[in-house]
C-alpha cells in the first residue's frame, strides 16, 4: 500500500485548564475517572488525547515525580445538561504519574490541556474495531460514535483486565491470554477470523505494539485500510519537544500532532522507536 496524505492537525484551546474530578471506580486493575471539562470543547475526537496531572500533589519538592503531565486518550465524552462536557480516562497504573491520577478523588481538581492530536476518520467500509488491554480507551468513545452494529474485538491479559469490556454496549468479542474470558487467544485471531481477503471493512486498532503489528501485517496482507493509535513517551503534548519522534514511509513524524493516529500504510512497522509499553 502507498503512503497516505498527511491529515490536517488540530489546533487545540490554548494554554491548559482545571477540570474537576467528578468520580473515580475500578474496573478490574483498571481506574476509570470522569472529569468536567466545563471550558473545554464538547466535540473531541475519537483517538485524540488530553494532557493531564493533578492540580495537588504533583510533584512538589526538587526532584520529585511525576514532574511532567502524562498523556491519555479519552474514552468516552459525555454531554448532558449537568454534565457538560465530561471527559472519561481509563489509566492504568504502571508509574508514578498513573499512580497519581488514578488516586484522585471526587471534587478535587485535574490540569488538562487538549485535546490534542490527530484522531481516527471516519470509514470507508464496515468498521471493524480492534482493542487491546488499556488500548481499548480510544476504541470504546470510537465505538459510541459508530453505533453499535460495527464488530468489536477486544484482547486482554486476564479475565480481571476483561472487565473493562462491559463498558462496550452490545456484545463485544472478547478473548483472554489465560482462557479465564472467552477464547485463549489473541485478539490478531479473532481479526484474521473477521476479515475476508479484499474486504470492504476499515479496522480502527489500539493496544500494546506486538498487537499494532500484528493488525498492520493482517490488513496489509489482506489489503484493507487500518487506523493505527500508537503511542510514545511524551514530554509536552503539542509539538514543542520532539520527544515523541516515529520513523513512518513520510519521514519522521511527531505523534503529538501527526498521529497518535497514523495510517497503517504509512507504518514498515508498529513496532519501534516510540512504541508504547
Ligand atoms: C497518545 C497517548 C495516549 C495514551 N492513552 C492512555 C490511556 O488512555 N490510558 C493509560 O493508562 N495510558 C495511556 N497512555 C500511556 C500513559 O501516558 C503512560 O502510561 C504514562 O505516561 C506513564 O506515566 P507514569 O508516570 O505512570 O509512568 P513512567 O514512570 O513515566 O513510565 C513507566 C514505564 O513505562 C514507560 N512508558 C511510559 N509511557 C510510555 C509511552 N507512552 N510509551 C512507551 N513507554 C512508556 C516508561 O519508559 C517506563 O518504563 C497514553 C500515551 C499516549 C502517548
Ligand atoms: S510530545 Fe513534545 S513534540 Fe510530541
Amino acid at each position: 500500500m502507498s503512503a497516505s496524505e498527511p491529515r490536517p492537525r488540530t489546533l487545540a484551546p490554548f494554554g491548559r485548564r482545571l477540570a474537576e474530578v467528578t468520580a473515580n471506580e475500578g474496573r478490574g486493575p483498571y481506574r476509570l475517572i470522569s472529569a468536567l471539562d466545563r471550558n473545554g470543547p464538547d466535540d473531541p475526537r475519537p483517538g485524540q488525547f488530553y494532557m493531564l496531572a493533578t492540580a495537588a500533589g504533583w510533584g512538589g519538592v526538587s526532584g520529585e515525580r511525576p514532574y511532567l503531565p502524562r498523556a491519555f486518550s479519552f474514552c468516552r465524552v459525555r454531554n448532558g445538561s449537568d454534565v457538560r462536557p465530561t471527559l472519561d480516562f481509563l489509566l492504568e497504573a504502571i508509574g508514578p504519574g498513573t499512580a497519581r491520577l488514578g488516586a484522585v478523588e471526587p471534587g478535587e481538581e485535574m490540569w488538562l490541556t487538549g485535546p490534542l492530536g490527530v484522531g481516527f476518520t471516519p470509514p470507508n467500509g464496515r468498521p471493524i474495531l480492534v482493542g487491546g488491554g488499556i488500548g481499548v480507551a480510544p476504541i470504546l468513545c470510537l465505538h459510541d460514535e459508530l453505533g453499535t452494529s460495527v464488530s468489536v474485538l477486544l484482547g486482554f491479559r486476564s479475565g480481571a483486565h476483561a472487565a473493562v469490556a462491559a463498558l462496550f454496549p452490545g456484545e463485544p468479542a472478547v478473548v483472554t491470554d489465560d482462557g479465564s474470558v472467552g477464547r485463549r487467544a489473541l485478539v490478531t485471531e479473532l481479526l484474521r477470523e473477521e476479515l475476508g481477503a479484499g474486504d470492504d471493512a476499515t479496522v480502527y486498532a489500539c493496544g500494546p505494539p506486538a498487537m499494532l503489528e500484528g493488525v498492520r501485517a493482517i490488513c496489509a496482507e489482506r489489503e484493507v485500510p487500518a487506523q493505527l493509535a500508537l503511542e510514545s513517551g511524551m514530554a509536552c503534548g503539542f509539538g514543542a519537544c520532539y520527544g515523541c519522534v516515529v520513523p513512518t514511509r513520510r519521514g519522521f513524524l511527531r505523534l503529538c500532532v501527526d498521529g497518535p493516529v497514523l495510517d497503517a500504510a504509512d507504518l514498515e512497522s508498529a513496532i519501534g522507536p516510540g512504541a508504547g509499553h
